[in-house]
């Protein structure tokens, strides 16, 4: 299936018990030239990079999701998010023909792009394809001449972004999420 471009504006919804931190990405990282690991590398590894939901098993993503502590989450309504997502990356694990790593990113297609689901499968952990597949998003939003950039990250994960650009708080803007629970107490 191909990927869609979103018109529709997404809520942060999915990821309730997350602390979100508002992170804007402000200086781009260097170009596509400047990845920190080539296709051609990965693929020397097995790994594979898609960039359609074309031959991705949202069960299996799911089952990735589910594997770093996100809420599983139904797979039809997973399949319409992907539909309506500006830009996406997946890792497939040739092996085992799975995906490990995942990150998407909805916006509006010229001005803003919100990044979702960044994930790597645990076994996958801290061998680069995080970062593999946040740089190549960020370069896919870039030459779009999207600028803002925002990711809602946790706290213990914000080491992670940093390096590539994003800042917390940038200027004192603060972001804010809507919430059911906060709604109840008033
Ligand atoms: C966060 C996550 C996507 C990182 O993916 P990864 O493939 O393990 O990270 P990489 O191997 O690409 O690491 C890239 C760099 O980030 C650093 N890094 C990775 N996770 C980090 C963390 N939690 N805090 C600080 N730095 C981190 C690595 O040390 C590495 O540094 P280097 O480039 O100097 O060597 C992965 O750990 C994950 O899926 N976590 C669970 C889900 C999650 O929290 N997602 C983020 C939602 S906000």
């Amino acid at each position: 299936m191909r990927t869609p471009s979103v018109t529709r504006k997404p809520t942060p919804k999915h990821h309730p018990k997350k602390a979100a931190v508002f992170a804007q990405q402000r200086n781009p990282p260097p170009p596509a030239t400047k990845l920190s690991i080539s296709d051609e590398s990965l693929s020397s590894r097995g790994f594979t990079l898609h960039r359609t939901i074309d031959n991705l098993d949202l069960n299996h993503l799911n089952t990735v999701f589910v594997a770093v502590r996100f809420p599983r989450r139904d797979t039809g309504k997973i399949r319409v998010a992907l539909e309506h997502t500006d830009a996406l990356l997946w890792v497939e694990y040739e092996k085992t023909k799975r995906p490990v790593a995942f990150a998407r990113a909805t916006g509006d297609g010229v001005f803003n792009a919100i990044i979702w689901d960044v994930v790597v499968d645990p076994s996958f952990q801290g061998i680069g394809l995080g970062k593999a597949v946040m740089e190549r998003l960020i370069t896919a939003l870039l030459e779009k001449g999207i600028t803002n950039i925002v990711s809602y990250s946790e706290p213990r994960v914000l080491g992670f972004y940093r390096p590539m650009g994003f800042v917390a708080d940038p200027d004192g803007i603060r972001g804010m999420v809507y919430s059911r629970k906060q709604k109840r107490k008033e």
